[in-house]
């Protein structure tokens, strides 16, 4: 599954983190001054699955979007295989979050006047994919062979779920960055989801983060980090809510 375009943008480097947060913190400059993120320092390995538990307003959102270079740190360097966020140029730093990383949402965000099947097809049309092997493999794998003509509206909240989990796998990507993904699910099909999710990035070494306020849904990834104001703190699994 490699482009042109691909090959050109920052390769693995062996024992180097996919994306590196350094004594990062966020603070947002409002009515009010909120400090998001306090001197946060996070390692993501390739392959490494990660839960990142806190309660409403305790940063999980804004240190996925620092993660996923979608915003960028207050104070505070990250590095992506290596290389300072910073030193890259807007469109490196854009081809890489384009093609390693990829979202699942609280909300599944699949779009609505597209079938599933255009749904699953735009992040490879994006890149210029025309290998579907391993899209067909994702779509068997959840289950979802015999949905692909409906649109997302037809389609059960767990079903959306496994859509959106589907469309940000299908590019490969290093990373998968997931904000509360079982949050508007009931908690098996949540449990169900977060399972599945584990084990296909499992399966292809694919990093993942997941930002969540259950333990449960926590507890399927081998580390755990808790968010408390802001500060980062490892943490012991243990069952139960929030
Ligand atoms: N754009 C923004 N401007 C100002 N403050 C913000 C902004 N985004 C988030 N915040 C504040 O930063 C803090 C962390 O917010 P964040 O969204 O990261 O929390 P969260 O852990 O994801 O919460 P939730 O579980 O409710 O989604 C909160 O106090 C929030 O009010
Ligand atoms: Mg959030």
């Amino acid at each position: 599954m490699t482009t042109g375009n691909k090959a050109s943008i920052i390769s693995p480097s062996h024992g180097t983190p996919v994306i590196e947060l350094c004594n990062v913190s966020k603070t947002y400059f409002g009515k009010v001054e909120v400090e998001a993120l306090r001197d946060v320092t996070l390692r993501i390995y390739e392959g490494e699955r990660i839960a990142i538990l806190g309660k409403s307003g305790s940063g999980k959102s804004t240190l996925l979007n620092l993660i996923g270079l979608l915003d960028d740190p207050t104070s505070g360097k990250v590095f992506i295989r290596g290389k300072e966020q910073s030193h890259l140029s807007d469109r490196d730093t854009g081809l890489f979050r384009r093609y390693h990383v990829g979202f699942v949402f609280q909300f599944f965000n699949l779009l609505p006047t597209l079938t599933l099947r255009d749904n699953l097809l735009l992040p490879l049309e994006l890149i210029g994919e025309r290998d579907h092997r391993f899209l067909n493999r994702l779509i068997e794998k959840t289950d979802l062979t015999d949905k692909l003509d409906r649109y997302p509206e037809e389609l059960s909240g767990g079903e959306q779920q496994r859509a959106a989990i589907v469309r940000a796998l299908v590019k490969k990507p290093a990373v998968i960055l997931a904000d509360e993904p079982t949050g508007n699910l009931d908690s098996q099909t949540g449990h169900t989801i977060v399972r599945l999710m584990n084990e296909i990035c499992n399966d292809f070494n694919i990093a993942l983060i997941m930002a969540t306020h259950s333990k449960e849904a926590a507890s399927i990834c081998p580390k755990t980090f808790r968010l408390r104001d802001g500060r980062l703190i490892p943490s012991n699994h243990t069952h139960g809510y929030e």
